[in-house]
């Protein structure tokens, strides 16, 4: 069970910190097991759940290039300090003109902290890039978005990575998930958290029904123990994957609120689904917790169909 949730320094869209106390219920780790996150993002899950030996990738170059940076000791809190309070500054005084500076340094430079500037100022936390791997998010229009207590709460989120990398032996890779998982054994854990099928259908870095396929015969192929992230329905539509491509595995869900806009009556609702090649109540440590095994409801379908 994590005690308290850590929030890492970048915003990602599908961010998993409310799933991270659940997630650590039923995950398999001990001081032999590497711990591989092919997905990354902003690397919550892994983070809060602290394994002493792990994999962190992702396809994003620069999520990695700033988290080894940290590790290397190039980038630490008070650098981090600087550099905000000095681009902060130069955002409350010039506004979007500064940001589209920054924007375009970044796509010629790659410097990791104009990444962080971009990620904490564009508009909704957005991490979006074009064909040719441009950074295109506009702008957040929150002039005074770097105030002092902002800058504290960002540092104080690179503190946490640079008195937790010492700790524990991390890899941070740019890669595709394929290679990630072919580098895990029986004894390891690989937890997937890829862009939800069905849902985010983006021009550039789109997911589809064969990349689905694809990670689950990897992760197979493994042998090691997984678990997938992925959405099961909303009021609308349900995730027909789950039931073809994932039929072999345990299911736990969580529902999951969100708003469109800021009235409550725009609250909708989103059931979250894990799913694992192992039976979690082998694992279940404080809490009982429902899940379903959709192996068995699944032949229980067929067998209602021909008979
Ligand atoms: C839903 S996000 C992961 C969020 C993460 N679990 C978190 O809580 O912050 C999906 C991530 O997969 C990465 N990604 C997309 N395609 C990929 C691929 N083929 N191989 C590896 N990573 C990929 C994206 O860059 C993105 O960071």
């Amino acid at each position: 069970m994590v005690e308290k949730i850590y929030v890492p320094p970048i915003k990602i869209q599908g961010i998993k910190t409310k799933l991270v106390d659940l997630i650590s219920e039923v995950t398999y780790i001990s001081d032999d097991t590497v711990w591989y996150e092919p997905f990354m993002g902003s690397g919550v899950v892994g983070l809060n759940l602290a394994p002493k030996h792990a994999v962190f990738a992702d396809t994003n170059p620069y999520v990695i290039e700033l988290y080894n940076e940290i590790k290397n000791k190039n980038i630490n809190s008070y650098i981090v300090r600087q550099y905000l309070e000095k681009e902060g500054h130069l955002l409350a005084e010039r506004d979007e003109k500064h940001y589209y500076y920054v924007r375009d340094r970044f796509n010629e430079e790659h410097n990791p902290l104009d990444f962080l500037f971009l990620n904490r100022s564009c508009f909704n936390g957005m991490i979006r890039f074009n064909k040719n791997y441009k950074f295109n998010v506009p702008y957040g229009h929150k002039p005074e978005r770097f105030s002092k207590g902002y800058i504290t709460k960002i540092v104080n989120q690179v503190k946490r990575l640079e008195e937790i990398f010492p700790k524990n032996s991390w890899q941070f890779k740019c890669q595709s998930f394929i290679n990630t998982i072919k580098e895990a054994t029986e004894k390891d854990f690989i937890y997937c958290d890829p862009p939800y099928i069905g849902r985010h259908v983006d021009y550039y870095d789109s997911w589809n029904e064969e990349s689905e396929i694809k990670l689950r015969d990897a992760l197979y192929a493994s042998g090691a123990k997984f678990m997938l992230s992925t959405w099961d329905k909303n009021k609308y539509r349900e995730n027909k994957y789950i039931n073809v491509v994932w039929k072999e595995c345990y299911k736990l869900n969580r529902e999951h609120f969100y708003f469109v806009g800021a009235k409550e009556k725009n609250r909708n609702s989103m059931i979250e689904a894990l799913l694992m090649n192992y039976d979690p109540s082998i694992i279940q440590r404080e809490k009982k917790i429902e899940y379903e095994q959709l192996s068995f409801v699944f032949s229980e379908i067929k067998k209602h169909a021909m008979g």
